[in-house]
């Protein structure tokens, strides 16, 4: 990843597709003298996701599209990204598959964060598969996006307690709070 020279930060975009916790922590992240980034975009898969507002609340432009065409909306999403300049995209609960095409275009400039310890539990329903599998740690991981699903080069990870109490719910709730730690150190970790 590029070093930083002076005081510019990175561009960087967040694409979302729901309530955006991560996406708001890291727009307040962002806004820190430390921090390397600033977040000039927001892309969106659905105008009904919750975490927009952040962007109307912080004033980040931002896009949304819907991938009835994949083939479409990559294209698009690309040229947006060329024009606003973007060189770190996260994903941040971002519910669509990118392509290769799309990957292999901003490669190693895609990072992912996902709710459990990568490598165990790729994809959907992490915490009840942990609990189901009567786990004892679950967790969080933020990793480089590649063309094969939830398997790029971990950046950070973080664990998280399985307690008898917990279900799918409890155990998302904190693995959440730990995401809002996790993201903002991977993102540090990447540009030092
Ligand atoms: C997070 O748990 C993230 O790891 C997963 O989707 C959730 C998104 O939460 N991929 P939010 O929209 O950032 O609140």
């Amino acid at each position: 990843m590029e070093k930083l020279t002076g005081l510019k930060k990175i561009k960087t975009a967040v694409f979302i597709s729901g309530t955006g916790s991560n996406l708001k922590n890291i727009i307040k992240f962002s806004k820190i003298k430390k921090s390397p980034i600033s977040i000039n975009q927001v892309v969106s898969k659905s105008r009904l996701a919750k975490g927009l507002k952040y962007a109307d609340q912080f004033k980040i432009k931002k896009k949304i599209y819907n991938f009835k065409s994949y083939k479409e909306a990559e294209k698009k999403i690309s040229l947006l990204l060329r024009k606003e300049k973007i060189k770190l995209v996260c994903l941040a609960g971002f519910m669509k598959i990118l392509s290769k095409k799309f990957i292999k275009k901003f490669d190693g400039k895609i990072i992912n964060i996902h709710p459990s310890l990568l490598p165990k539990y790729k994809g959907l329903n992490t915490h009840s598969r942990a609990i189901n599998n009567k786990d004892k740690l679950a967790g969080c991981t933020v990793h480089f996006v590649t063309a094969k699903l939830d398997s790029g080069k971990i950046i950070l990870q973080k664990k998280v307690k399985i307690v008898a109490r917990d279900n799918p719910t409890s155990l998302a709730k904190k693995v959440l709070k730990q995401e809002h730690k996790l993201y903002p150190a991977a993102i540090m970790k990447i540009f030092n």
